[in-house]
């Protein structure tokens, strides 16, 4: 029995993981719980799987009705708290083996570097910890991995696997990589959707609603994710993100749009030959993997009919309009704390974007601004980091509120 902890569970990620839980109550025991504002939603989760531990990271429902609930459901063994501490504290439990990072934005970083420290398989949706923290995270993970070999908890054969992409891009390259040797790999292929404004001129994007950015075409997620994906923000932080997670330098990592979404990776050898991962659009795969491995389980999805598929599209992106893959990329070159002051600038301007205070192509403006504004350093510690983000935040409102 695995047993894990869910930071994120009433999100799109969250909720996909426990249904992967419920279909495999016999291997997988949900053991705590956190969300941040949908405390009735937590709750019921926590009520129908029986969980005990639980964190809400909105402080200020500490007052409210559904608190004292929540604390009728964590008494005896269990427990409650509130705010962002009492959510990374819930990484440390003892009967914890994994923890499940679904949480968004920056906010994730300290939940994944303490579940690290303290020993745990870390599932990662949180793709911010990496691009805001991969050089601390990274070196954590190498001693988690060596401690699970030490301890006879890794796999014989392919990697111990204290970090587990949930993203599907990574996580199809994880598999890709299984069985190879890292040495003979010549290039990674991120595939893209394009997003749904795929095609589009940059005077096309001026008057774009948050309603129309919120529609992605192949996947339902979370907003912030959303706007990501349609800004290719998304694809930008994935490239980083796979610069970590495989110890890719970036000239060696390109993105292809390949607007299915049937092929969710690419890893490309020194012989020329290309392997990919292909499946089903749905999250609840990739998730099941990082829970699951080194084993595979099945799962009731609608397997990819090739006969039906069509033909497969690939093109490269568009770069000159879509300039947040550009900007991303370009801090994840420089590195240091270039990538974190660039992740808190997108997180305000998509804030303010989703609330109608900004423009859609002032997301990328903005981000620029703060990155030409940054002076870049070497990582070295998470209150670093934290310092840094709450500066480039800073920056991002003033930047905005100036249009
Ligand atoms: N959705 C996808 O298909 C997908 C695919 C790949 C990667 N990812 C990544 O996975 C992460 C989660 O994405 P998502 O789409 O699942 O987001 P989402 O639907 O917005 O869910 C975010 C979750 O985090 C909780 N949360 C937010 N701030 C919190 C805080 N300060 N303290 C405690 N909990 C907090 C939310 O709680 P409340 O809702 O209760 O406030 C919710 O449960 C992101 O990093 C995203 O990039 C998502």
């Amino acid at each position: 029995m695995k047993r894990i902890v869910v930071l994120g569970s009433t999100g799109s990620i969250g909720t996909q993981t426990l249904d992967v839980a419920r279909r495999h109550a016999d291997k997988l025991e949900v053991v705590a719980l956190a969300a941040g504002t949908r405390a009735d939603g937590l709750l019921a989760q926590a009520r129908e799987l029986g969980v005990r531990h639980l964190a809400v990271g909105d402080g200020r429902l500490v007052g409210e009705p559904v608190a004292d609930e929540l604390a009728a459901q964590a008494r005896g063994e269990g427990s409650l708290g509130f705010g962002a501490q009492a959510v990374a504290d819930l990484v440390r439990l003892p009967e914890a083996d994994i923890v499940v990072n679904a949480l968004v934005g920056a906010a994730g970083l300290r939940a994944s570097y303490e579940t690290l420290r303290a020993g745990k398989v870390l599932a990662l949706a949180n793709k911010e910890s990496l691009v805001v923290g991969g050089d601390l995270i990274m070196p954590l993970a190498a001693q988690v991995d060596a401690q699970r070999r030490a301890a006879g908890a890794a796999p014989a054969v392919g990697p111990a696997g204290a970090l587990m992409p949930i993203d599907s891009e990574h996580g199809a390259i994880y598999q890709c990589l299984l069985g190879e040797d890292a040495r003979e790999v010549a290039r990674l292929w991120v595939t893209a959707s394009g997003g749904p404004f795929r095609g589009r001129t940059r005077a096309e994007l001026a008057a774009i609603t948050p309603a129309q950015a919120l529609a992605h075409p192949t996947w339902s997620m979370g907003a912030k994710i959303s706007i990501d994906s349609s800004t290719l923000m998304n694809k930008g932080l994935e490239v980083i993100e796979a610069h970590h997670l495989f110890g890719m330098p970036y000239d060696r990592i390109s993105v292809v749009v390949q607007p299915q979404s049937a092929i969710h990776s690419m890893v490309e050898y020194s012989d020329g030959s290309v392997k990919a991962h292909l499946g089903t659009t749905d999250m609840r795969i990739p998730i099941q993997f990082a829970l699951s491995y080194p084993e595979r389980w099945d799962a009731p999805v609608e397997p990819l009919d090739f006969t039906k598929l069509g033909s497969l599209e690939f093109a490269a992106p568009d770069t000159g309009t879509f300039r947040c893959l550009a900007l991303a990329r370009a801090a994840g070159e420089r590195g240091g704390t270039l990538p974190c002051a660039m992740n808190a600038a997108n997180e305000v301007a998509v804030a303010a974007f989703l609330a109608e205070e900004g423009t859609y192509l002032g997301i990328a403006a903005c981000v620029e601004a703060v990155m030409d504004a940054h002076e870049v350093q070497p990582v070295e510690s998470l209150e670093q980091l934290e310092a840094v983000d709450a500066w480039a935040r800073a920056r991002a409102r003033e930047w905005i509120a100036a249009q």
